[in-house]
């Protein structure tokens, strides 16, 4: 018989976890105002919180970290990590920064000013939270089926090539300062952007004479879609693939505490030696010197490293496989996912879900507390309270999609951790009757409001 996948990787040092009790989960998540970000980490069972700088590094990246070279300037760790961006993504000029939205604010302080107008595909609320905080506004020009959970296309995180045109034609290229693509489109559930459809946006940056910047947060998983999925490309190598896609962009932000298999660090990628220089400017003021950005040199070097384990098949292929395994549990227990299966989480449709919660209520919120007492899992919501005020009526927004997203930490958990999960979410979705009240706001931030809201069961 054909022999199935496995991990390309064994276990050399756990890390002890501990299950609570109901009742103990019941009391934590009420202190926590009911904010999955306030709990303790010793209160979750599995945390599948983010993806994000939680990731297990392998024995080579924990040898890079005693390599690291501490020289406040010109570190050899700096130079590793120079000739990894080179190798891999193609750009000449690059700066080290302490984690994504650091490359987003140094960039975004070069090229972004008031009244501007950024199109891309579903931005992050990062990514969005810099451009709304210089005046500017975020065009989202995502492929309409990304918005309809149970649609099977293969690429849900592509550009509407017709809508981007639109912004492009109807506006002066004066207040477009960039195109930016996410890889993969974390707010759309993860999903996918095809090497045909990068090509098409670059085609129409070219032709308006607007730079093309991805957000490459999770690179190597979209070049993993692009080799099993788009037609053409099963030959090539993932590193192949990732060299095409970057070969259409000018410039990168990256948060490298995903793909990059590290926890903590990010970088921008640039092939204008102009922009290089001038967003070095803004580097130093806020990350520090062009050579570390906040990053220790045992930190740069990890990275370099965890660049090239990540854009390995085999790690691609098992990493895939383990999100999709959860994804197909969840959907033969009868609950509704996003379709096809993300490359980093599972993304529960609330509405589907807890229909009866009025929407106001916040139903994806409520959904992943109900899951966190059921079982100590932590997910995180994507819906309405991620969605933040309308930044010019400070109305509430409420997104066509509410989503609990589900976001598997990179070579950390089991097939077990898995079954756990997917019994907690059932256990739920049984008695999702019984769940009548969802929650009001009781305090909220001005911006990104979800990582410090309190709340209150609703009346
Ligand atoms: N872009 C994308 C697509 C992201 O998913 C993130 C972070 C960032 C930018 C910002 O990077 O956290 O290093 O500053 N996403 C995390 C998540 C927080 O949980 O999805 P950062």
């Amino acid at each position: 018989m054909e022999l199935p996948f496995a991990e390309p990787y064994k276990i050399k040092m756990v890390e002890p976890i501990r299950r609570t009790t109901r009742e103990e989960r019941q009391q934590w998540i009420k202190d926590a105002g009911f904010n999955l970000f306030n709990l303790r980490s010793e209160q979750v069972y599995i945390d599948l919180l983010t993806d994000s700088g939680t990731g297990a590094m392998s024995d080579r990246q924990w040898s890079e970290i005693m390599l690291g070279d501490e020289s406040y300037a010109g570190s050899a760790s700096y130079y590793k990590l120079k000739s990894a961006v080179k190798e891999i993504f193609g750009f000449d000029h690059f700066l080290p920064t302490h984690q994504g939205r650091g490359a987003e604010n140094v960039l975004f302080s070069v090229l972004v000013k008031p009244g501007d107008l950024v199109p891309g595909n579903s931005h992050f609320d990062t990514t969005k939270g810099h451009i709304e905080f210089r005046q500017a506004t975020a065009i989202d020009c995502t492929i309409d089926e990304a918005f309809d959970c149970t649609a099977n296309h293969p690429f849900k995180g592509n550009v509407d090539l017709e809508k981007l045109d639109k912004i492009l034609k109807i506006n002066p290229k004066e207040r477009i300062p960039f195109i930016i693509v996410t890889l993969t489109c974390n707010s759309s559930g993860g999903q996918p952007v095809s090497l045909e459809n990068l090509k098409g946006v670059s085609a129409l940056a070219r032709k308006y004479g607007i730079p093309l910047i991805y957000d490459s947060a999770r690179f190597a998983e979209n070049a993993y879609f692009i080799k099993s999925r788009e037609k053409g490309q099963a030959n090539k190598t993932i590193r192949e693939i990732v060299a095409e896609m970057f070969s259409y962009a000018d410039g990168m932000t990256m948060s490298s505490k995903k793909d990059g298999i590290v926890n903590i660090g990010g970088l921008i990628g640039m092939r204008s030696v102009e922009l290089y220089q001038q967003a070095s400017v803004y580097n130093i003021m806020f990350e520090g010197f062009v050579t570390y950005g906040g990053q220790a040199g045992r930190d740069m070097a990890a990275l370099a490293r965890g660049l090239y384990e990540a854009t390995e098949f085999d790690y691609l292929e098992s990493r895939v496989k383990q999100v999709a395994y959860l994804g197909q549990k969840l959907t033969d227990y009868g609950i509704q996912v996003q379709q096809p299966y993300g490359g980093h989480a599972i993304f529960i449709d609330a509405n589907k879900f807890l229909p009866h919660i009025p929407k106001e209520e916040f139903r994806a919120q409520t959904l992943a507390v109900e899951l966190y007492i059921e079982g100590g899992v932590r997910g995180v919501e994507i819906g309405a309270i991620m969605a933040d005020r309308d930044p010019v009526t400070r109305e509430n927004r409420f997104p066509a999609l509410e989503l609990v997203r589900l976001a598997i930490p990179r070579r950390v958990y089991t097939f077990n951790h898995m079954d756990y999960i997917a019994a907690s979410l059932a256990n739920v979705f049984h008695r999702r009757e019984e769940i009548i009240k969802g929650f009001a706001i009781e305090y909220e931030a001005p911006i990104l409001r979800h990582f410090t809201v309190k709340l209150k069961r609703a009346e």
